[in-house]
């Protein structure tokens, strides 16, 4: 069968990227990478695709008058290397809801939070300081407004007591690597669609398949 093409794009270090490509590594796997696509010169992700023998592309969006020129230039990139889904993998501009709506259902994104919660920047600190018992992240489909969107996969993480922001973020950040790859995955098989702004997954009425909780079990054996 026809693996899914896709498109990753990011601003900076790719963690998330590294996850999907080494998914897409494997024996098996329904979809590919067929393009990754910087807004930043010099990104740590290129490195990481060009090892992976990915093709890569800078669109500096400096180099553009305005979001919708930058952004008509992604997609033509995007259409170029025969894009059918765009990963937002770290990609830190902020998107028209021009772009948006054409790329409707195959654009999807992941946050550092249980979205609807926490939206935007500066999440683990946030929730630290809410005093929250669970953290975690999300993979969903994008729309126009900032980190919404309809909700794929989410992994909880639980708040530890001596956490601060940088270790919040590493066990959450071990989660998003698990989640994104699995988003993938289930759109790639196509067992995934949109009904009144909730996914819905084929042959999946339980929530095992697509909740992950990573703990370990030392929040439940208070270690
Ligand atoms: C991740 O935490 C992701 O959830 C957020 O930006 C960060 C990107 O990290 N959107 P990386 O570039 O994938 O390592």
């Amino acid at each position: 069968m026809a693996r899914l093409k896709a498109a990753v794009l990011i601003s900076g270090r790719g963690s998330n990227l590294q996850a999907l490509i080494d998914a897409c590594g494997a024996p098996g796997t329904p979809a590919e990478i067929v393009l990754v696509l910087s807004n930043v010169p010099g990104a740590q992700g290129l490195d990481r695709a060009r090892a992976a023998g990915i093709a890569t592309l800078t669109v500096d969006h400096r180099d553009f008058a305005g979001r919708e020129s930058f952004e008509d230039r992604v997609t033509s990139q995007l259409m170029e290397a025969g894009a059918e889904l765009v990963c937002l993998a770290g990609f830190m501009r902020l998107l028209t809801p021009g772009f948006v709506e054409r790329w409707r259902d195959r654009l999807i994104n992941i946050h550092p939070s249980l979205l609807p919660a926490y939206r935007g920047l500066d999440t683990h600190a946030r929730a630290l300081a809410d005093g929250v018992r669970f953290a975690g992240c999300t993979v969903h489909f994008v729309r126009p407004e900032m980190d919404a969107g309809p909700i794929i996969v989410q992994a909880a993480v639980a708040v530890r007591g001596d956490d601060d922001a940088e270790s919040l973020a590493a066990r959450v950040l071990a989660a998003e690597h698990r989640c994104y790859p699995l988003a993938l995955r289930l759109i790639a098989e196509g067992r995934t669609r949109v009904e009144n702004e909730r996914v819905l997954i084929d042959g999946c009425f339980g929530p095992a398949a697509i909740v992950l909780n990573p703990d370990d079990g030392a929040a439940a054996t208070g270690a």
